[in-house]
């Protein structure tokens, strides 16, 4: 499946925005910067190039992707019905860092991108070079993080390169992305918003555009933190397809450590790392910057102030991608704080361990 992949720099954006959105109108996939990753894109209501996306990722066929927007109003062609808790969250945040899981109108499209299912995830995202590049192909974009499956989403073109070049038609270079995690995809349910999956938009904001009076449900934190309501939880829940998979796994073996205590949190970090060096790998840290001077390790990677979760959501998938680029077996990785932003953070940290977490 090698193709030639164009690249479309910076300073060239006006003629890469037409020639990505041409390849785009004839069936091609290209991929393109977001407010929260790069995604790769193609006409949603074609089964051949929702079938390229899938193969060009190598992504299962039963992991539905995201259909993205240049505008809310759209969204009525694609869903069958919205609902008016629907319309508020629309209203909200978009354009932004939040999907909507929506009844699928029949035919609006392919197959393909639903998986089947009779739902459809929809979003606008809130990035110029991505509404103009929608715009101008005049199609729904089924979109899914630009990375080869398993490997961290990038956040970088250069990072869309180095997974899918030779495998997708271009990609189109607008710097480095804002949030730097996935979307919250969302559902609502009987009135209940039951977050499928952590992101850009935070549990918090979710709640305060709903209303007080409007359960938001979320799975318990990574770290065993709750964010909901017991009573607001249901053995029916909705679930994201998505989430049953292995992601955003770096090749080394990776361990979360949490600790509400910074000095504990210090020192099993350390314990953990010493513990791994003495099997004979390499040994990384991630941490945040207040801690990484102190640490004692092949590589220590600072993912910023400890207190300023929205900038390590921002480093994390490029450190991870550093990780395995400096062939690093075993990778200990800080907790940060559960608020905010960090609920996401802390959810792609533990999909990255697979579960390995540790609690001092
Ligand atoms: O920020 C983002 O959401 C990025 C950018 C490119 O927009 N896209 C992205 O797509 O993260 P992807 O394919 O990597 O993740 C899509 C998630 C998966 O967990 C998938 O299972 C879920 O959305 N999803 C898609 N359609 C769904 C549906 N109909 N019902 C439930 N979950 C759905
Ligand atoms: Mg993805």
């Amino acid at each position: 499946m090698t193709k030639q992949t164009i690249y479309w720099p910076p300073e060239r954006q006006d003629s890469g925005v037409r020639e990505a959105a041409a390849a785009i109108a004839a069936g091609g996939v290209v991929a393109f910067p977001t407010e929260t990753v790069y995604g790769l894109g193609g006409d949603a209501r074609s089964g051949e190039a929702v079938a390229r996306i899938f193969a060009a990722k190598g992504r299962p066929s039963d992991n539905p992707l995201i259909v993205h927007l240049a505008d809310a109003a759209e969204a009525d062609a694609l869903a069958s019905s919205i609902g008016p808790l629907e319309r508020r969250l629309m209203a909200a945040f978009w354009p932004g860092p939040l999907t909507l899981v929506l009844p699928v109108r029949p035919g609006a499209v392919s197959e393909r991108v639903t998986a089947g299912l009779d739902t459809v995830a929809v979003r606008v995202p809130a990035h110029a070079l991505a509404q103009r590049l929608i715009a101008a192909a005049g199609c729904p974009i089924a979109a899914p993080s630009a990375n080869r499956s398993g490997r961290p989403s990038p956040t970088l073109a250069r990072h869309v390169l180095e997974d899918l070049d030779g495998r997708i038609d271009g990609v189109l270079d607008g710097g480095p992305t804002g949030v730097g995690l996935e979307s919250t995809v969302v559902r609502v349910v009987d009135g209940v918003i039951h977050v499928l999956r952590p992101g850009g938009v935070t549990a918090e904001q979710l709640q305060e555009a709903a209303g007080a009076d409007v359960p938001v449900v979320s799975g318990g934190g990574p770290t065993g933190e709750r964010h909901s309501s017991p009573e607001a939880e249901d053995a029916e829940a909705p679930r994201s397809p998505g989430v049953k998979y292995t992601h955003y796994a770096p090749k080394g073996v990776m361990t979360l450590v949490a600790a509400d205590d910074p000095g504990r949190l210090r020192a099993a970090v350390q314990a953990q790392a010493d513990a791994a060096r003495q099997s004979g790998g390499r040994v990384g840290i991630l941490a945040c910057d207040e801690h990484a001077g102190a640490y004692r390790a092949d590589a220590v990677l600072a993912l910023g102030p400890r207190d300023e979760p929205r900038q390590a959501a921002q480093a994390l998938y490029a450190a991870l991608r550093e990780c395995d680029e400096r062939g690093l077996d075993y990778i200990v990785a800080e907790s940060f704080p559960e608020r905010g932003i960090g609920a996401a953070l802390m959810n792609r940290m533990a999909k990255a361990a697979g579960g390995r977490i540790v609690r001092a």
